[in-house]
């Protein structure tokens, strides 16, 4: 029987798995969950009342007006050129680029050979990624994430951007991390406050504290750090997300791929299991970044538990530059895309976290303390419960808990070795979780699951594709597609309006597709047409009147399956109605990624990352920047 099972095509061996009811109940549970008449039917007098008063107050409009519709923008066409595109009557003006001055000592920015090593963690980082805004004191403060480099373009003396000198190394880990800035609104418009005493850049060099179930455990003990606690550096910072207290939280990426080894590595096989489930390279080369071939720490043939101190969730006070940021392991170690908190109805945090890898997980943390505004907040991150998602065909869903009994791992181990802790609950494999936002309005979340294209595949021995520990990513209910190369935003709504209840009723707000090339699953859910193509969500905000922004990097080539999407892009979509609209498009080759407004609503900052040519210059190297978008009468924005 098990051989037989082997020769069975993908769909064959779904269905001997996951076996249908008589009538293709599948079928139907997969339209049911594209369908904007899911369980929405239920939530809508209550999504609509809230959202509409919500847009009509806060805009200054009438609510006759915002009932004819949310957008208060002309959606425009995909493009294919080299700028910036907003609708008619919004502006958009650079902000600060890759390499601009935080401080007046700053090296200048040279472009051709971009940053010197010297001063190179004085100006505005690389690649910019989620953002927030704090008001503090009157001022604006803007912290943004600095998630990669092009090493190329960093590094032009060397062959192919391979760092070959500790300066090299030096100069990518300062074009990372994160840059707090203050900026002010002027008769030209934004700009960065140079010298101001928020400006703060915080590198992969930079002191940090280790705080939680996992702090001082043997696994996160180094000969620089015997005790576990303290860590230099935060890495490949992707999402944001902000606490009710006003601390902004950075999430640990694609962490793993700055270790690497110049000797045959001897780790124990727990740990040797856990950096192939992580994807911590053990090979003898010099990899991306080359960090090993300069600093041990980097080096997991001498330092091999250094991987295990990156891949957190760190919180920096953006009101204090002399403060130590923070690594909550007790939200978990993985590859952290964003961080979406919430209140629940006692006043427990919750935080909904996603992993962003194929077939990876969808999580949600609930601190144990409960936050009283103006209370102690410095400990209400370090304990807490964490759970993995398990959605159900019926659309409803469960919040599994990630507990030593469940798991058989102790607590630092759940905190370390995430992963490992959902698959043994049999969390449900996702089509890699990107930015996950709470409607401030509703009482409910998204999620952008931004495509997988091994959904359903199988190996050449025809056994189905598994994520790095080994659990299949068969299609199911939230990700209905096998090959899925347009992704899709699924939304839950928590039982009993609590974010900390552990069921849930699920459906997808949108399948992306494209219904001028495709039919059936690939042409998308009913909310996509000619007009709205995009594919490969990812960042995602809820404004404060419930209106959805979504921020696209996918496949930019506009042919194919792809025809008619057009350049990296942002739209904005209507949780009632499921209307879905485009406000902005980026550069060639960028991806739109990072979204807050300033404290009076009028300013939109975006960000735009890794564009393709010379963008925004027009000449010399190209630079990530963060930009803002405006009304031309002044109104707000969000
Ligand atoms: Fe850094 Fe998953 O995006
Ligand atoms: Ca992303
Ligand atoms: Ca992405
Ligand atoms: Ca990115």
């Amino acid at each position: 029987m098990k051989d037989d099972q082997t020769h069975l095509s993908a769909d064959d061996w779904d269905e001997l798995h996951f076996p249908r009811p008589e009538g293709n109940e599948f079928d139907r549970v997969v339209e049911r969950a594209i369908s904007r008449r899911g369980f929405l039917g239920g939530a809508l007098a209550f999504g609509s009342g809230a959202a509409v008063m919500g847009t009509a107050f806060l805009k200054g409009t009438s609510a006759i007006a915002q009932q004819a519709t949310r957008f208060a923008f002309t959606p425009i066409e995909a493009q294919t050129d080299d700028t910036i595109h907003v609708p008619e009557g919004y502006s958009w003006d650079v902000l600060v680029r890759w390499g601009d001055p935080l401080f007046s000592d700053a090296p200048a920015f040279d472009a051709t050979n971009a940053v010197p090593a010297a001063g190179s963690d004085r100006v505005f980082g690389e690649n910019t990624d989620g953002m927030e805004l704090f008001s503090i004191n009157g001022r604006e403060i803007l912290v943004v994430n600095s998630e990669y480099t092009n090493n190329a373009i960093n590094l032009p003396h060397t062959a192919k951007g391979v760092p070959e000198s500790a300066e090299d190394v030096l100069t990518l880990q300062n074009m990372q991390g994160v840059s707090v800035m203050e900026v002010a609104e002027g008769d030209d418009g934004w700009s960065v406050v140079v010298d101001s005493p928020f400006n703060r850049r915080i590198t992969h060099n930079t002191p940090m504290l280790i705080d939680g179930p996992a702090a001082g455990h043997a696994l996160l003990q180094t000969e620089a750090d015997p005790t576990g606690t303290q860590s230099l550096g935060t890495f490949n910072n992707c999402g944001s997300g902000r606490t009710p207290w006003g601390t902004y939280l950075t999430c640990e990426e694609n962490f793993n791929g700055y270790f690497g080894a110049t000797a045959e590595v001897a780790a124990d096989e727990i740990v040797m299991e856990h950096y192939q489930r992580y994807g911590v390279s053990t090979k003898v080369d010099p990899g991306r970044y080359n960090y090993h071939g300069f600093d041990a720490r980097f080096d997991v043939s001498k330092t091999p538990n250094e991987p295990h101190r990156a891949g957190y969730i760190v919180e920096i006070d953006p009101s204090n530059p002399e403060s130590t940021p923070v690594k909550r392991t007790a939200l978990g170690r993985f590859k952290h895309e964003n961080a979406a908190s919430a209140v629940a109805p006692d006043g427990r945090v919750i935080v909904y976290l996603g992993d962003d890898e194929r077939g990876e997980f969808m999580y949600k943390w609930v601190s144990r303390d409960i936050y009283v505004p103006g209370g102690d907040t410095s400990t209400l991150l370090s304990e807490g419960q964490l759970f993995a998602a398990k959605f159900n065909d019926d659309m409803t869903g469960e919040w599994l808990p990630l507990t030593p009994e469940a798991t058989g791992m102790s607590a630092a181990e759940i905190a370390i070795f995430t992963r490992t802790a959902a698959s043994n609950v049999g969390a449900t494999t996702m089509d890699r979780p990107e930015w996950i936002a709470v409607n401030p309005v509703a009482i409910e979340a998204y999620c952008c699951l931004t495509n997988n294209s091994r959904r359903g595949a199988t190996n050449d021995d025809g056994s189905l594709r598994t994520n790095a520990g080994g659990d299949e990513m068969s299609v199911n209910a939230p990700n209905p597609r096998e090959t899925n190369n347009y992704g899709q935003i699924v939304r839950w709504r928590p039982e009993n309006d609590d974010h900390a209840a552990s069921g849930f009723q699920w459906d997808l707000y949108v399948m992306a597709g494209n219904p001028t090339v495709a039919d059936g699953p690939y042409a998308g859910s009913e909310n996509i047409n000619a007009g709205n193509l995009f594919n490969s969500p990812d960042g995602m905000v809820i404004d404060s009147t419930g209106l959805i922004w979504i921020q696209t990097d996918g496949d930019d080539s506009n042919e194919g399956e792809f025809a008619g999407m057009g350049n990296n892009q942002m739209l904005a979509g209507d949780p009632v109605t499921g209307e879905i609209h485009r406000f902005l498009t980026g550069p060639n080759g960028s991806e739109v990624t990072g979204l807050c407004w300033s404290s009076d609503r009028r300013t939109m900052f975006v960000g735009i990352q890794h564009p393709g040519s010379s963008w925004p210059d027009g000449e010399g190297i190209p630079r990530s920047s963060v930009i803002t978008v405006k009304r031309d009468d002044g109104a707000m924005v969000g």
